[in-house]
């Protein structure tokens, strides 16, 4: 993708996120989570939802999870701090349940102006709510590690970080999954 002269930069993006009040979960929110990461990260990490850590702090993958992405960053030799990290949808939803479908569909237009803003080399959806939402597909157990190009953007789909924490198995796949991102941007 050629990002356009009037691409938004990540910051007045981030400023709307915490303004925004397009879904309900902006009236149970404590904090929105835009996400972190610099302007010109190669990678862009895209998660399923902020959790309760991430939505009392407003940071992405401030949790559990986020410590597992962080293991499994350094260990495919990423440095996360590189990386743009976000969610699929910026504020909790209660009890964690999964987003419906209205969330997802008021939410995505934030993500698509992030993904606009940064134009990474290759976005990592994390498990399969973001793995649909970006790219129509469905099976992160078939999909996962491996390569796509649709409309001018890459994608290598990786497991959840918190389906690792319920199974440990699956910590070694995604090292795998980020390494294979990691090998396709233009910084190697
Ligand atoms: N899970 C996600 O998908 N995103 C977060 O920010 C935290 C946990």
């Amino acid at each position: 993708m050629i990002p356009t002269k009037d691409a938004k930069k990540l910051g007045e993006i981030a400023s709307e996120i915490n303004a925004c009040t397009l879904c309900p979960l902006s009236k149970t929110r404590t904090l929105a989570v835009p996400g972190e990461g610099p302007q010109n990260a190669r990678i862009l990490l895209v998660g399923e939802a902020p959790g309760r850590n991430e939505d009392k702090t407003g940071k992405p993958f401030a949790g559990a999870a986020g410590n597992i992405l962080t293991e499994a960053l350094t260990k495919a030799e990423i440095n996360r701090a590189d990386c743009f990290i976000t969610s699929v949808i910026k504020c909790r939803p209660p009890g964690n349940r999964k987003p419906n479908d209205d969330e997802i569909d008021a939410c995505c237009t934030h993500l698509a102006r992030q993904i606009a803003s940064v134009n990474p080399d290759v976005i990592v959806p994390l498990g399969n709510v973001a793995l649909t939402t970006l790219t129509g597909l469905k099976n992160i157990g078939e999909m996962h590690g491996k390569q796509i190009t649709m409309t001018n953007k890459t994608y290598v789909p990786a497991y959840h970080p918190a389906a690792v924490l319920y199974n440990r198995k699956l910590m070694e796949k995604l090292i795998w999954d980020l390494s294979v991102a990691a090998s396709i941007t233009s910084d190697d």
